[in-house]
């Protein structure tokens, strides 16, 4: 079988002994155990036994008696994951056909936060079953049940091991997220709905749409089109369709699509088809990340509702971000006019600041939205409307105090996987894709002594500045299925050597669904040669070619 774990424990100490004998050594991992199934992220309860039950493609059916769209669009998907890892070979003896029956107790396909997750699942050689409340549940579960599915090689048969086995399972957080940054490099749609088909395989639940930053601006709007002149190219932009298109694919896996509009900082391209929406500020204005918009006047605020009009039925999810980190406050003090209206109303920076996040407030609250922002105004002093939510990129003693105010909070500070050094904890590792195990060590809850029911959960953030779709697989996988299984399992969940076979077993099996997830150790991951399917050769040399070149 493939992952054999004594070849694995071979392939280790062999790479051991090359790197001292090379005198230029990598700190040797954690040593890979033994475990099965190998599930990512690992369930609350998992009872099994030793029995393997053999599996023919031809001969496995999945039922369901639940008229959910959604359901059967996952069950379609499904029965291809569930045998995506190569060609089935016949088992050398007879196979029962199988039929996987999913009972999900209501069709409704109501996507919010907190909606039930929970699943079970019932495998013996009489009985396949998925059991969930939701159609979201019976998702989850059939994510999990992809991965009891196993490809032996090198006989190429599917079976599933450990049987019997009882699961029951539910997520940790609510709110399981990652960032994603269109606004730095543009990521084109079809890049887009590939991230929520990788989330959905690690049980992430939120794609936190960054959509627009300083340096673009790639939403078509009808009520402002100018805005667009803010993207990097007229082809470089986000239509309403194509925006429809992301929000209803993620439903299909139960992923919420959050955006981000990320003002009165980080503004700048909202300025280069409206630029009295900018305040002047010329000795910041070499960096464009530092620009602000004018609080000050009240076309701004016209603009904004206007704009947030257009934009919120785009994006049916309660919750709406609109940024509010990095404020640099100096700048509205270079500008006379706001000067000037500061004076009249007597305020501070921080109580002019505080005057554009109540508008804020307002506005999103009259288009029945929930507003989130980072962590910055909240440790710049202002007043925030308590519905706010608080994302904490600082560290946990802050979201300590966030959350004994009474605010919800949502952790991201050990989760940027564009630092080299993620985590707080300050690990170096030799290896770079070791720092999963800085995600993996570092729990939401670090740091919390009381009012963590105020978490909300947390988010993995992948900042674009450096990334576009070229390498987006590389940086993000395998090392955010440590974070989704930091983020659904149970907090005592932590043995490294335990995860890491786990990690490598299922960032192969998602490297054969067409993610570029590569190992975490020395080992053999067998990936058909159409895939990666982004993959397409240009030419290949036939073999009367390699022998008349070489010839001469
Ligand atoms: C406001 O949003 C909540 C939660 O999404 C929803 O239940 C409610 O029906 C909405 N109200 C209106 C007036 O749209
Ligand atoms: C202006 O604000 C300061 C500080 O909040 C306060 O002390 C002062 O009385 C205010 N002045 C007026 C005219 O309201
Ligand atoms: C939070 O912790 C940091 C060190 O991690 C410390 O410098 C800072 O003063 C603390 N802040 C509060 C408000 O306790």
């Amino acid at each position: 079988m493939m992952y054999n774990t004594s070849s694995n424990r071979v392939a280790i100490v062999g790479a051991v002994l090359l790197c001292v004998a090379l005198l230029a050594c990598a700190q040797p991992g954690p040593t890979p155990q033994a475990i099965g199934p190998f599930l990512v992220p690992y369930p609350q309860h998992l009872q099994q036994g030793e029995v393997t039950l053999p599996v023919d493609p031809k001969q496995f059916t999945i039922a369901t008696t639940s008229s959910s769209q959604i359901l059967k669009i996952n069950i379609q998907r499904y029965q291809k994951l569930f045998f995506s890892a190569g060609p089935a070979q016949q088992h050398t003896s007879a196979v029962a056909a199988l039929t996987l029956n999913i009972n999900v107790a209501s069709d409704n396909e109501d996507l919010f936060l907190g909606v039930d997750e929970s699943y079970s699942i019932v495998a013996n050689s009489h009985e396949l079953t998925i059991t969930a409340n939701t159609v979201y549940g019976a998702v989850r579960a059939l994510e999990t049940f992809s991965q009891l599915i196993t490809f032996a090689r090198p006989a190429n048969t599917y079976s599933i091991q450990y049987t019997p086995i009882t699961i029951k399972d539910y997520p940790r957080f609510q709110w399981r997220g990652m960032l994603v940054d269109s606004g730095r490099h543009y990521l084109p749609v079809d890049f887009i709905l590939h991230i929520l088909d990788t989330l959905a395989y690690a049980k992430f639940n939120v794609l936190h749409w960054h959509i627009v930053d300083a340096q673009s601006f790639p939403v078509q709007s009808s009520t402002y089109p100018d805005l667009t002149n803010g993207a990097y190219n007229p082809i470089a932009i986000y239509t309403h369709d194509q925006i429809q298109q992301v929000i209803a694919y993620g439903k299909t896996y139960g992923i919420r699509v959050v955006p981000e509009f990320d003002i009165p900082g980080h503004s700048a391209s909202w300025g280069v088809g409206y630029p009295q929406l900018l305040a002047s500020c010329p000795s910041y204005a070499s960096n464009t990340n530092n620009l602000l918009l004018n609080i000050a006047d009240q076309y701004t605020y016209t603009f904004i509702k206007n704009l947030f009009t257009e934009i919120t039925p785009l994006f049916p999810d309660n919750y709406f971000h609109t940024g509010g980190d990095e404020v640099i406050l100096d700048c509205w003090s270079e500008d006379p006019s706001i000067v000037a209206w500061m004076t009249q109303n007597n305020y501070s920076l921080v109580e002019a600041e505080q005057y554009f996040e109540t508008q804020m407030s307002n506005i999103l609250a009259s288009l029945n939205r929930t507003k989130i922002v980072w962590n910055d105004p909240y440790i710049n002093g202002v007043q925030l409307d308590q519905n706010t939510v608080i994302q904490v990129w600082d560290v946990s003693n802050v979201t300590q105090q966030i959350i004994n105010n009474g605010f919800k909070a949502i952790v991201a500070n050990a989760y940027y996987l564009d630092k080299q050094v993620p985590s707080p904890f300050n690990k170096i590792h030799y290896e770079w894709q070791d720092t999963w195990q800085d995600f993996y060590s570092y729990d939401p809850m670090y740091g919390i002594t009381e009012n963590g029911d105020n978490i909300l959960g947390a988010e993995a953030c992948m900042w674009g500045d450096q990334l576009n779709q070229v390498q987006f697989d590389v940086q993000v996988w395998p090392r955010s299925l440590a974070i989704a299984e930091r983020f659904w399992s149970n907090e005592a969940i932590v043995n490294i050597d335990d995860a890491l076979v786990r990690i490598e077993a299922q960032s192969c099996s998602i490297a054969k669904r067409g993610v570029n997830s590569g190992p975490l150790f020395p080992d053999f991951c067998f990936l058909p040669a159409d895939v990666p399917s982004g993959q397409h050769p240009i030419l290949r040399l036939t073999p009367e070619q390699v022998a008349s070149i070489l010839r001469k």
